[in-house]
């Protein structure tokens, strides 16, 4: 704890959640899930009845409803803020939207240097919304940590340069290779705003980020180390003085593991086809690990899905640190009384 802590990051310190991010003794294996607020939730779909994504984003008393839902349905370790990756480029005037079942679009994708002017500097006035928001929640939401986040670069760069969602990153990649003095400085601008909308989020009383890289597991571990990670680095370097647990996932990053973990994370987000115990040893000592039941398993039997979280479990047990999650966000048809379920189980199978 530091005097410049906010009273909720003061009032979570001694949480499961935070604890195990420190690698601390825990009461029990604290659990929460990416995507946690959203379609798998009837009471969500409810309240976002007619109110387009983003617009949903920037209604303060909405978003901290949102994110509230599954704490109170499921009894999760942790919240996570309602937003979305894309909200600090839509802040800054990028003309996107979110699609439904397609993801986030670009209108005029970033593909020159002259397009680069199109992305400035955030100021936290252009994201007032979520400092309103977050000050409700923290006042709801007690000794439960909140958690804030933000896309990586590369990620974001992803949707800024394709237009759209990928499967290839082919003008991604093309830029990367091909230009990547232009490459560099699109990643490090949007270092510099990813860093500004997380600092925004801690500084109004989220207790940990979780930077999400979850597309750079398209790439080769030299690309990454070459191309991006200076940027997320930076962004991570950038939030380290605030001492809240940093937390950084990717999908498919099994070979980039290590590197995640040394471009400045405390936690490092695993996805469910890496066994925690082999990524321990990938990553290496002096980091909690975060993760891994593929949320497909979700759609199993009751059996099936303790079984699997079993394993999970066996493969944490001489971890330094272990955050339960899913190995990627909740699936929108996902039962949500499995996932109650499955937070129970966790808690009670751990419990010390
Ligand atoms: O985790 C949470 O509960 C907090 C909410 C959250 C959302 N997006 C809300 C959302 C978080 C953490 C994100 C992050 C996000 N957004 C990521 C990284 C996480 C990951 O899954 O890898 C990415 C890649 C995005 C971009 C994005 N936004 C996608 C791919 C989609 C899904 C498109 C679709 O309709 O299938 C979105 C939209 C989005 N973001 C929804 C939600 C709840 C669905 C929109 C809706 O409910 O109408």
């Amino acid at each position: 704890m530091s005097a410049n802590d906010t009273p909720q990051q003061s009032a979570t310190y001694d949480s499961a959640f935070l604890r195990a991010c420190r690698r601390e003794p825990v009461p029990h294996t604290p659990v929460w899930f990416m995507r946690q607020a959203g379609r798998s939730l009837p009471e969500y779909r409810k309240v976002r009845e007619g109110i387009p994504m983003l617009e949903s984003c920037m209604r303060p008393e909405l978003a901290a409803e949102i994110t509230l839902q599954p704490v109170r349905r499921h009894g999760v370790d942790a919240a996570v803020y309602f937003s979305d990756i894309v909200v600090p480029l839509k802040a800054i005037g990028i003309d996107l939207d979110i699609r439904p079942g397609v993801g986030p679009v670009v209108e005029k994708p970033i593909r020159t240097r002259a397009d680069l002017a199109r992305l400035r500097d955030l100021t936290p006035d252009d994201v007032s919304y979520v400092t309103e928001a977050i000050g409700l929640l923290t006042r709801e939401l007690g000794a439960t940590p909140l958690i804030g986040f933000a896309g990586a670069p590369f990620t974001l760069a992803s949707y800024l340069v394709e237009g759209g969602p990928s499967r290839t990153y082919e003008n991604a990649k093309a830029m990367m290779y091909g230009d990547p003095e232009l490459w560099a400085d699109l990643l490090d601008r949007l270092a510099d705003i990813t860093a500004a909308f997380l600092k925004v989020q801690i500084e109004a009383g989220a207790s940990a980020i979780q930077l999400f890289d979850s597309w750079v597991g398209a790439l080769a571990p030299a690309d990454y180390r070459r191309s991006v990670m200076p940027a997320s680095a930076k962004v991570l370097e950038a939030v380290a003085g605030y001492g809240v647990p940093r937390i950084h996932f990717g999908v498919g990053c099994g070979e980039l593991l290590k590197l995640m973990g040394e471009a400045g994370a405390d936690v490092v987000g695993v996805d469910w086809r890496v066994p925690l115990d082999e990524a321990a040893r990938r990553v290496g000592p002096g980091k909690a690990l975060q993760g891994n039941l593929d949320p497909t398993v979700l759609f199993a039997t009751t059996e099936a899905v303790e079984a699997k979280t079993d394993e999970v479990l066996e493969a944490a047990a001489g971890l330094e640190g272990h955050v339960f999650n899913l190995g990627h966000g909740v699936m929108p048809s996902t039962d949500p009384d499995a996932l109650t379920r499955l937070v129970e189980y966790v808690h009670t199978r751990t419990a010390r």
